[in-house]
């Protein structure tokens, strides 16, 4: 049997890169926690690996795979998101790349959800003052109060897998929702969610069903006491909120951003919040990462209303290392490279969702 030769960017979880061990692949695992410089990807993809797994941080684009159009068979990406491969070129060289769809649904719809709470009822405010020995004890309104959830608006930007699941969750709370796409939603989801609202309300479990409506994204953001990201980074979605945008929302509304941060304008982002546009944001995802020393975002003036986080969404042990294909994004990502390097034509593209790319195959 042929003994492919992988090259991993970061060690993306013992158990599931031991998969690749025991079927003896020849396996070379970049020992730092940070990503390795691009000239250590393109000499060993220039020697001649089968594979190479990849992380968000690594530039995966036309040098790396002209490097690599003889004898590279795939890119396999430990997460959902690809915006740093080049597609184009990843198809003009004929290899696919794969990423790891539907495992880290849930953890980053739920994060999504509890950083939108921790932001509206002031979660960091409370501790710091608790810490700082600040707090001068039980009032009805000092030193700050927060805004309750259970009733408001949540607008959800983008409803695929994730932007579905944190709708779900969010009518959870007895929230209302609007929703937007670059498609139209799907009716299916719209309607069972609707017959769960009219169901807790039929039974009694709710005073009242929550409501949840398609819209356009200009509505929704006028709309909105909540609006949340869940779309992939694209040309089309680079600083959907800009300027204009922000200039729409509700100046008590908050914005969450657990997709991309290339989708928001961070600067103005800044000017908007200090201009009382908008109330606070929680975001999980910046524009460069990791935080750059002199980003904007860190003004100690905006510090009470703006929520920072560490690229956070998916980080749970089960979601991030589980070596179960259908559980973690480690064994998706590992599943998805056995399959290309061992399915060969048998491979049935038609029910495999990790890869990207088809069109690369033809
Ligand atoms: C995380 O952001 C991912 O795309 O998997």
């Amino acid at each position: 049997m042929t003994r492919f030769r992988v090259f991993a960017t970061c060690d993306i979880g013992r158990e599931a890169l031991d998969r690749l061990r025991e079927r003896g692949y020849d396996l070379e695992v970049y020992p730092d926690p940070d990503p390795p410089p691009k000239s250590l990807i393109l000499e060993k993809v220039a020697s001649g690996i089968d594979a190479l797994i990849t992380t968000l941080r690594d530039p995966v684009d036309a040098q790396v795979f002209e490097a690599g159009k003889d004898t590279l068979k795939v890119v396999a990406q430990d997460a959902v998101g690809y915006d740093n491969i080049d597609r184009e070129a990843a198809n003009r060289c004929r290899i696919p790349f794969t990423h790891t769809p539907g495992v880290l649904t849930q953890a980053t719809a739920e994060f999504a959800f509890f950083i939108l709470g921790a932001l509206s009822r002031k979660l960091y405010s409370s501790e710091r003052l608790v810490r700082g020995n600040r707090w001068k004890g039980w009032h009805p309104y000092l030193p700050f109060l927060g805004s309750e959830v259970t009733g408001k608006t949540v607008g959800v930007v983008g409803m695929g897998r994730i932007g579905r699941a944190f709708a779900r969750k969010c009518t959870g709370l007895d929230m209302n929702v609007l929703c937007c796409g670059s498609r139209p939603v799907d009716p299916v989801f719209l309607t069972a969610l609707r017959e769960l609202q009219e169901c807790a309300a039929g039974t009694g479990l709710v005073s009242r069903a929550c409501t949840v409506r398609e819209t356009t994204f200009e509505d929704l953001l006028g709309q909105s006491d909540y609006v949340s990201l869940h779309v992939p980074l694209t040309e089309r979605t680079r600083h959907l909120m800009g300027e204009s945008a922000f200039r729409l929302m509700k100046p008590t509304a908050c914005l969450i951003n657990t997709s991309r941060g290339g989708v928001v304008d961070e600067e103005a982002l800044c000017r908007a919040l200090r201009a009382g546009q908008l109330a606070g944001a929680a975001l999980d995802v910046f524009s460069i990462e990791p935080l750059p020393a002199d980003s904007p975002l860190r003004d100690p003036e905006l510090e009470d209303r703006l929520r920072l986080y560490h690229h956070f969404a998916s980080g749970t042990a089960e979601t991030r290392l589980s070596p179960d294909p259908d559980r973690g994004i480690a064994g998706c990502t590992v599943e998805a490279l056995i399959q290309i390097l061992e399915g060969g034509a048998a491979l049935d593209l038609g029910s495999f969702d990790p890869v990207v790319n088809r069109e690369a195959f033809r």
